[in-house]
């Protein structure tokens, strides 16, 4: 393989040059970190499952319309992305209560709230990822309206698609969170795109029947094999065959190479649609 440079290294993933000054190089790691990096375990094919999960979800999104980075999947742990300015905020989206919701508000878990609920995380380390509001946003200038406004409205659409594509499969959506990133075209316009990944590392899913965890809670909370659970949600999409790829640490690699091309065959298909522009860049 090339030697490529390395633009970033986070917890889960690492950022690579690609081919051209438009793209970026997404591989994602085994690692598992929880409680802002506290806990911290290498776990055997985590990275394939996610690489896996988030390029079927963009590439499904991208199907009814959502503008993704994503662009195709160059192996088991990597996928080709548009390289975006990252929107330094988190949309976090629940549906039912869970984790920080929960201590926050001294809610029940599993609680069903009335009606989904937006909130924003300013996307900083150092202070631990704090909750924001809308109002944060614009005035430290982290976006602005016209920006906050399509994350939103696409955030709103994501929920309502993913909800449906995981209800069919017996799962329910307790919560998902994601990033967006900016893009600027020829003739400086900009586009809002949604960004890094949509994986059972930052979404909630539970069993709909037995409430059953298969997120990276089993991590967080000690609650079994997370490779397990992953490879569960992989199976339910379609995207492994039943008994799953990764056995006792190692993965079946031969037959991972095999689904990474149906899936690069499926984004193929879609071609890359002409992205909706929002609006001119500020001279
Ligand atoms: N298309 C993209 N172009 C550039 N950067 C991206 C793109 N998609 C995701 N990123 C960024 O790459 C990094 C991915 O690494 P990882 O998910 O491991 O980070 P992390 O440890 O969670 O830290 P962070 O707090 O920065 O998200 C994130 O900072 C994410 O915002
Ligand atoms: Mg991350």
């Amino acid at each position: 393989m090339t030697r490529r440079k390395m633009i970033y290294e986070g917890k889960a993933k690492i950022i690579y040059e690609g081919p051209d000054a438009n793209t970026v190089v997404q591989y994602f790691k085994d690692d598992a970190t929880a409680f802002n990096g506290k806990k911290h375990e290498v776990i055997a094919g985590k990275g394939v499952l996610n690489n896996r999960i988030s390029a079927h979800l963009m590439t499904k999104l991208e199907g009814i319309g959502i503008p993704t980075h994503f662009i195709r999947s160059i192996n088991m742990r990597e996928q080709l992305v548009r390289s975006v300015e990252i929107v330094p905020i988190e949309l976090v989206m629940r549906n039912v209560a869970a984790g920080s919701l929960c201590k926050r508000l001294g809610l029940k878990e599993g609680e069903i709230l009335r009606k989904p609920l937006v909130e924003f995380y300013y996307k900083k380390d150092e202070l631990g990822d704090p909750l924001i509001g809308e109002d944060h946003i614009i005035t430290f200038g982290w976006a602005d309206p016209y920006e906050l406004e399509e994350m939103v409205a696409m955030a709103w659409r994501i929920n309502d698609y993913l909800n449906g594509l995981f209800s069919a499969l017996g799962l329910t959506l307790v919560d998902f969170k994601l990033e967006f990133g900016r893009i600027w075209g020829e003739h400086g316009e900009l586009y809002i795109v949604l960004a890094d990944e949509i994986s059972p590392d930052n979404c909630r899913l539970w069993d709909s029947k037995t409430g059953e965890k298969f997120d990276k809670d089993r991590f967080r909370q000690d609650l079994g094999d997370l490779v397990e659970g992953y490879q569960y949600v992989a199976e339910r999409l379609g995207l492994i065959p039943e008994g799953g790829i990764i056995k006792g640490g190692s993965v079946n690699e031969k037959m991972m190479e095999g689904l990474d091309q149906i899936e690069n065959e499926l984004a193929e298909r879609r071609r890359l649609r002409d992205l909706k522009p929002t609006r001119p860049r500020k001279a």
